[in-house]
């Protein structure tokens, strides 16, 4: 039989970290896109030279396609949690998903309210097709029906650690870099800044979810950082010799190579420190530990 946390002595762990994370969500994690005014970018957005309309439109195409992806990528990592029995872990993850959503639904109206509508079709980043069409799906349903401590990793890895911590960042970067030094499209990045607090969470629950993990096993950090290193190898050069930017700054994608690599190298400091740590360690780790804003 079951047991249930609440009906069991140990009951919910207020202090760990999953449940802080849960507590952060309940408070900042109810921003609405609704309330975002979206008037001065539709006027800056017929202002844009077509070079630079292309070039956002490329940008946000593969972040609401991402969003969509990843809101139905989760749905497994949340069964599985619920399978290995971490309460906590579970109690944060619902809000998790919500949030996933939330993120989509504001590109769709960020898009409608601009006067974009119809197919997106700029998206012609093979490896972005790679990453959201196959390896980010299988390795989220491998979950389906093995939670091994592997499993747990590759997903955490790909999902976490490099779909939203280094490639989403890196993304974030652009929009900041582009349009904050041109003070244009404040609707865009006011719910750029809501996203990209509520990501930190993401971020942080990933890398929480490695590190105890590796606390358990120390074998599993070399194991996490070659799947990262995988990926960094593979799909992240790939993207950087398929994307063309420019438009607005024509440093941007020196710098957004640089960008990623400083996101990369943060990833890989902080799972190191969890290897001589040991587990309840780990799990009352504070929010700032693991990144979270
Ligand atoms: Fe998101
Ligand atoms: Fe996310």
């Amino acid at each position: 039989m079951r047991q249930l946390a609440s009906h069991s002595e140990k009951g919910i762990n207020r202090n760990s970290l999953p449940f802080k994370l849960y507590e952060k969500a309940k408070k900042f994690g109810t921003w609405d896109p609704r309330d975002i005014d979206f008037s001065q970018d539709k006027e800056d957005w017929e202002s844009l030279t077509y070079a630079q309309r292309e070039e956002l439109m490329q940008l946000i195409s593969q972040f609401y396609g991402a969003e969509e992806s990843v809101t139905i990528d989760i749905l497994p990592m949340i069964s599985a949690i619920s399978k290995v029995g971490y309460f906590e872990e579970e109690m944060y993850l619902t809000t998790f998903v919500f949030e996933e959503a939330k993120h989509a639904d504001f590109f769709s109206l960020f898009l409608e309210n601009i006067g974009v509508k119809g197919e997106l079709g700029h998206i012609p980043i093979p490896a972005w097709h790679k990453l959201f069409h196959q390896i980010l799906p299988e390795t989220m349903d491998r979950l389906n029906h093995d939670q091994s401590p592997h499993a747990l990793i590759d997903a955490a890895v790909t999902y976490n650690m490099f779909a939203e911590g280094v490639m989403a960042e890196t993304g974030y970067y652009y929009f900041y870099e582009c349009l904050k030094s041109i003070n244009k499209m404040p609707g865009l990045l006011e719910g750029i800044g809501n996203i990209k607090r509520d990501e930190s969470r993401h971020i942080g629950f990933g890398t929480f979810l490695i590190q105890r993990l590796i606390s358990e096993d120390p074998s599993l950090y070399d194991y996490a950082i070659e799947k990262l290193n995988h990926l960094m190898g593979t799909i992240r050069v790939e993207f950087g010799e398929q994307r063309k930017f420019g438009a607005f700054d024509p440093t941007i994608d020196e710098r957004l190579t640089q960008f990623g690599n400083k996101q990369y190298q943060a990833r890989v400091d902080v799972l190191a420190r969890a290897k001589n740590r040991k587990f309840e360690e780990i799990y009352n780790l504070s929010e700032k530990e693991v990144g979270v804003e």
